[in-house]
């Protein structure tokens, strides 16, 4: 079984698993076979994801790790943010439980045995699926959705093996999702959509997006002190080097520095109008470049072993000129995980004949 997104081409294929709306009916049953009307109803009702039978997954449950209610959630807040904080009201959403009930999918997916992302793919990047035409209108809310459920993902994933106990981790989890609520306000859409190509005075406004995402709930008893200091820190880095405040060295909080270095992982691995999205493993790559200087090495190691190298899931060539696909993670040693090959499990930890040479779908 895999993800696909709802288009055209998946007409004639069964259905693995129901389609749900956001508030859990079931819009298609499983086993129905797509149809291109069916499909393209499917895409008006904002459904990003379906799961068919590949039989080239081989039986591997490579699903999303959080359902259309987070999607759907995270898209409507993002969706109110520009205005609501323009206007300085709180953006619908974030004072309720919605939020809450998001954070705790999250938590629950990363405590899991799936992925502690949404599914990355070579056209879309990380959970991007459904996000291709940036012309659309809700192009940039879907796009800063699904950005805050991968940054809160891997948070999530990362926040254990850094111990940050239950106290602390919901907490980072929500801040996670709400860190760039003030993007679209400060930027604009039109903007944003062309990030690539800023001129000086839109760079400045880009890097007040922290305070914007502040002010959208700085009034609201709601949120507490750490998880404002991580909203409006988290493009800040140990070498001073980031904004808005340039902070550095032990006036920035670890757990702080967790969730920017999610936020860069999950950003790079997203397209973006200018760019395509990167591979996984080349993020995984800068990042380890980054440690000790951008990122204390503790957080970039308990980043790096939370994501892993290769998604489980994912098509990767092999040095004998085989391609495989991922089954589960190294244990202990990322860049080995256990891979499916000619319908064999290989586990690449005991078989050290085979080397990956990267993803390639
Ligand atoms: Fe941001």
């Amino acid at each position: 079984m895999r993800a696909a997104v709802p288009e055209d081409g998946l007409a004639g294929q069964a259905l693995a698993e129901p389609v749900l709306a956001a508030d859990g009916r079931v819009l298609c049953r499983a086993g129905a076979v797509l149809t291109v009307p069916v499909l393209e109803k499917l895409r008006q009702l904002e459904v990003d994801v379906v799961y068919v039978d590949d039989p080239g997954f081989g039986g591997i449950d490579a699903r999303e790790s959080v359902g259309c209610f987070a999607k759907s959630t995270m898209r409507r807040i993002m969706a109110s943010a520009a205005s609501a904080v323009a206007a300085g009201r709180v953006p619908a959403g974030l004072n309720d439980r919605d939020i809450e009930r998001v954070a705790a999918e999250v938590l629950d997916a990363a405590a899991g045995d799936l992925p502690p992302c949404l599914l990355w793919s070579r056209e879309r990047g990380l959970g991007a699926v459904g996000q291709v035409d940036w012309a659309e209108p809700g192009a940039v809310a879907g796009a800063l959705a699904i950005h805050a459920l991968n940054t809160a993902l891997v948070v999530a994933a990362s926040g254990r093996s850094l111990r940050l106990g239950p106290a602390q981790l919901p907490h980072l989890v929500v801040a996670a999702l709400v860190l760039d609520v003030g993007m679209a306000a400060a930027l604009g859409p039109v903007a944003w959509r062309r990030t690539g190509d800023l001129d000086a005075e839109e760079r400045g406004r880009l890097r007040l997006h922290p305070q914007a995402s502040l002010e959208a709930f700085d009034g609201s008893a709601h949120w507490d002190t750490f998880q404002r200091i991580a909203v409006l820190q988290h493009h800040e880095r140990l070498d001073g080097s980031g904004y808005p405040y340039g902070l550095s060295g032990d006036r920035l909080h670890p757990a702080v520095l967790l969730v920017a270095a999610a936020d860069m992982y999950a950003a790079l691995c997203e397209p973006r109008p200018h760019r395509a999205a990167w591979r996984p493993e080349d993020v995984v790559e800068m990042l380890m470049s980054t440690a000790g200087m951008e990122f204390p090495v503790e957080v970039v190691r308990a980043v790096v072993s939370a994501v892993g190298l290769y998604p489980r899931g994912g098509t990767v060539a092999l040095s004998d000129g085989r391609t495989g696909v991922v089954v589960r993670s190294g244990q202990g040693n990322f860049d080995r995980p256990t891979v499916r090959i000619d319908g064999e499990e290989v586990d690449l930890n005991r078989d050290l004949t085979l080397a990956l040479q990267g993803i390639v779908a």
